[in-house]
């Protein structure tokens, strides 16, 4: 067993934590952190994102990361551990990555090209270089490949030496571009005092609700991520200090980046008097290139160090997404690591193609290839994190609070001081935390869940429409479709896999050793099977 975790799983604590950061640390940390701050009362936002970050977030990144740790298998084969009815979040939670490739990958395909681009004109690209597919195309496949070649490398030798090198880099990137634009000069202040001054009146219920979500997003939770990372790790790494140190970096790389961008961009206002408009993709990809372009040779290279850092961002989050239907794929269908990560990269790129297609469309203002009334980037987007992706997360906080220890007595059912003893007896320590973790992780963090869940789904079904809010056949689409995904996933669930071997990490190392094999005998997971795989000849 020692030998087989050396294998397959993360080598040490320092790069499982890199490699959770890598995956947490991604565009929304970049981009839609500063805007959505920016736009929701600064300070006050950053204040309740916090908040949600230490009493949702990173609950459900340990319960998360423990599931996983647990049952040392993919996500199906861990929910399934926690309760043989719940193996259907695992399904789900490996649907929602699959998803978010498709569209990511579109976007970091936007940053390669504009990280390369940056001692040319990065300018006033966005509208042509969106409109070539061709194009598009050409760099979502360099930006997919480079993701792919590291997940080929496996956990321990691809993803962990990767996330090792990278996210150092990163950082250092990023503090070197704070230091150089708070060092502007004019328009600093007023850029800084536009990203915190703390205004509450304008956080309101919708921006408590939208840093919420936030929190979840950038965490990475809710998607399998975590439990499918968490997989790799042996009781030696500590579940609760590494949750703190991966949301740590995660939230110190967001305020960084607005420390970055906001003073940029009102230097620029200050200096030309032109406004830029800050908001969505506009920001990343046409405001900030526009400021850099002003800045003269040293300009360009910020671009490149800008850019060079956010296709790391993006990339070591898309890498965390492959991982989990990777892992999924190897383990229940025997299918080798390199197999399996080719026929995810290739589905998921076929499948970003009309996403690719359909954003090229938006930006050029046409009204083209949408679904229930967005661009298919949206259109995902909203489906996967605003609808599915709380549900995930919540389900991850029942089964552990509810079902993982279960047991006949009703009291002990209801009793957080029970669970937490069990957590403790299965080696999951907290500390003073332990039993302040057990009782948000049953009562607290699920209903917060809820509230976003609900709140998220009321908000697209009943959009504010010029300060009043009205009914949305297409958001009713939207939340139609998410809820389908889900059913589909839970019939799926229960049809194909409730009574079948959904696999666990020990497979892969026994494939390899075999050179492929076939899939074991139907029966529940074994978490640690003692089952010969008989050895087979490559198919
Ligand atoms: N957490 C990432 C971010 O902040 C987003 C992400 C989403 C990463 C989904 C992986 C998977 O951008």
């Amino acid at each position: 067993m020692e030998n087989t975790k050396k294998k397959n799983g993360f080598a040490g604590g320092i790069g499982f934590i890199l490699a959770a950061a890598g995956s947490a640390v991604g565009l929304g940390n970049l981009w839609s952190f500063p805007y959505k701050t920016s736009q929701n009362g600064g300070a006050a936002f950053v204040f309740v994102y916090i908040f949600s970050v230490i009493v949702m977030g990173s609950i459900v990144m340990i319960a998360e990361i423990y599931l996983g740790r647990r049952a040392q298998a993919n996500p199906v084969t861990a929910y399934k551990k926690a309760h043989k009815n719940l193996g259907w979040l695992g399904l789900f939670a490996i649907i929602i990555p699959f998803l978010i490739i498709c569209y990511y990958s579109i976007l970091g395909g936007y940053t390669v090209k504009y990280a390369l681009n940056s001692f040319g004109d990065n300018v006033s690209i966005l509208k042509p270089f969106s409109a070539n597919i061709g194009e598009v195309i050409l760099y979502t496949a360099i930006f997919m490949a480079l993701a792919l070649v590291v997940v080929m490398g496996g956990v321990q030798n691809g993803i962990e030496k990767a996330s090792k090198v990278l996210m150092p880099i990163l950082f250092i990137i990023l503090v070197g571009i704070v230091i150089y634009c708070l060092c502007l000069g004019t328009g600093v202040s007023e850029g800084l005092n536009y990203y915190l001054n703390p205004d509450f009146s304008a956080l309101g219920f919708k921006g408590v609700l939208a840093a919420m979500g936030q929190a979840f997003y950038s965490l990475s939770l809710g998607m399998g991520i975590m439990v499918s990372y968490g997989s790799y790790t042996g009781k030696k790494i500590k579940v609760g200090s590494s949750a703190m140190y991966i949301a740590i970096f995660d939230t110190l790389v967001a305020l960084l980046a607005g420390l970055a961008i906001f003073p940029a961009i009102y230097h620029y206002q200050a200096e030309t008097g032109i406004i830029l408009k800050d908001n969505g993709i506009m920001l990343l990809f046409a405001s900030l290139p526009t400021v850099f372009n002003t800045l003269g040779v040293i300009g360009k290279i910020v671009s490149f160090l800008f850019f060079g850092m956010v296709v790391i961002a993006a990339l070591t989050s898309v890498i965390s997404l492959l991982e989990v239907v990777t892992q999924f794929i190897i383990q229940k269908f025997s299918v080798a690591r390199k197999k399996a990560i080719f026929i995810v990269a290739a589905i998921t790129f076929l499948i970003s193609v009309p996403i690719g297609i359909s954003l090229g469309y938006a930006l050029n203002g046409k009204n083209a290839m949408t679904l229930c009334g967005q661009n298919l980037l949206d259109f995902f987007d909203l489906v996967s994190n605003t609808v599915l992706m709380p549900v995930c997360a919540l389900g991850s906080c029942v089964a552990l609070g509810w079902f993982a220890f279960g047991s006949r007595s009703v009291k002990q059912n209801f009793s957080s001081n029970y669970l937490y003893g069990r957590l403790e007896d299965d080696g999951l320590k907290l500390g003073k935390f332990g039993i302040i973790f057990a009782f948000m992780v049953k009562y607290v963090s699920p209903l917060l869940i809820a509230v976003i869940e609900v709140f998220g789904v009321i908000d697209i079904i009943f959009p504010t429409v010029g300060g009043s809010r009205s009914f949305s056949a297409n958001g009713l689409g939207i939340v139609l479709t998410a809820y389908a995904i889900l059913f589909i996933a839970i019939a799926v669930y229960f049809i194909f896999l409730k009574n079948k071997y959904t696999g666990c990490n020990e497979d892969e190392h026994k494939l390899a050793l075999a050179g492929g094999a076939d899939e074991p005998d139907d029966e529940l997971a074994p978490i640690e099977p003692d089952i010969k795989i008989p050895p087979k000849n490559k198919q």
